[in-house]
């Protein structure tokens, strides 16, 4: 099967998106809050940290990275969706250092070497592999020396070999380009952008990684 970026459900919504983070704690059973305070917490964001949110979704994300770069720090969401951008500018308004930018993350982005850390979270995945590669080339120009690019999404495993409700979900819920994602080597593709220094966090029984490589 040809896997064309019209397969995909990277670009919420509608009602999903209206309801998007009620809808990943309902299908968690509850767990996603303290699962993404965690990983949050795992990025290691220092205060004065100026962060790049690659398709930033309601704006929950920077919320919680923002008590990690504090006052000093910034935080630049790019996200595309009408009803995501809703949600974003009504979560982040109290905030006067999270902005907003509505632009393509698989389109070449105007930044270069201005952030410390470029976190892009349940959004590469959604991707055929040549817009995953400008993604990762985006986030490469768009990091400070020495600035980490952090993936939080699916790891990289076979399917086949995976429990049933994994399966149910890479499968049914999911586009096909999820399991095209999850059989590649994510880390191989980042090294070939020229990342080091891996570091690698797994939540989910090891099939969610937040994996974190250096410039
Ligand atoms: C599965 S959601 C994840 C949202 C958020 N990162 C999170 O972890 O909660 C994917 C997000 O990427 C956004 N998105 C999809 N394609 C995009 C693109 N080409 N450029 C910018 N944002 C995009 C969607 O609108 C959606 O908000």
């Amino acid at each position: 099967m040809e896997l064309t970026q019209e397969m995909s459900k990277v670009e919420v919504k509608g009602f999903e998106a209206k309801h998007y983070d009620r809808l990943m704690d309902l299908i968690t059973l509850g767990y996603y809050p303290f699962f993404i305070r965690k990983a949050i917490k795992n990025l290691r964001l220092q205060d004065g940290d100026k962060v790049l949110d690659m398709g930033a979704g309601t704006g929950r994300n920077a919320v919680l990275m923002r008590q990690f770069v504090q006052d000093r720090g910034e935080i630049i969401g790019v996200e595309i969706g009408q009803e995501m951008q809703e949600q974003f500018r009504n979560k982040t308004a109290k905030y006067s250092n999270i902005k907003l930018l509505n632009r393509r993350i698989d389109q070449f982005l105007p930044f270069q070497e201005e952030f410390d850390v470029v976190f892009i979270s349940f959004v590469l995945h959604g991707f055929i592999q040549p817009k995953r590669e400008i993604i990762i080339q985006n986030a490469y120009q768009a990091l400070k020396p020495g600035g980490r690019f952090a993936i939080l999404d699916y790891a990289n495993f076979d399917p086949d070999k995976a429990p049933w409700p994994v399966r149910f979900l890479i499968r049914r819920v999911e586009c096909p380009l999820a399991e095209d994602f999850i059989r590649r080597d994510t880390k191989q593709m980042l090294y070939a952008h020229g990342f080091s220094d891996f570091e690698e966090r797994y939540y989910f029984g090891g099939y969610i990684r937040l994996l974190m490589g250096k410039k």
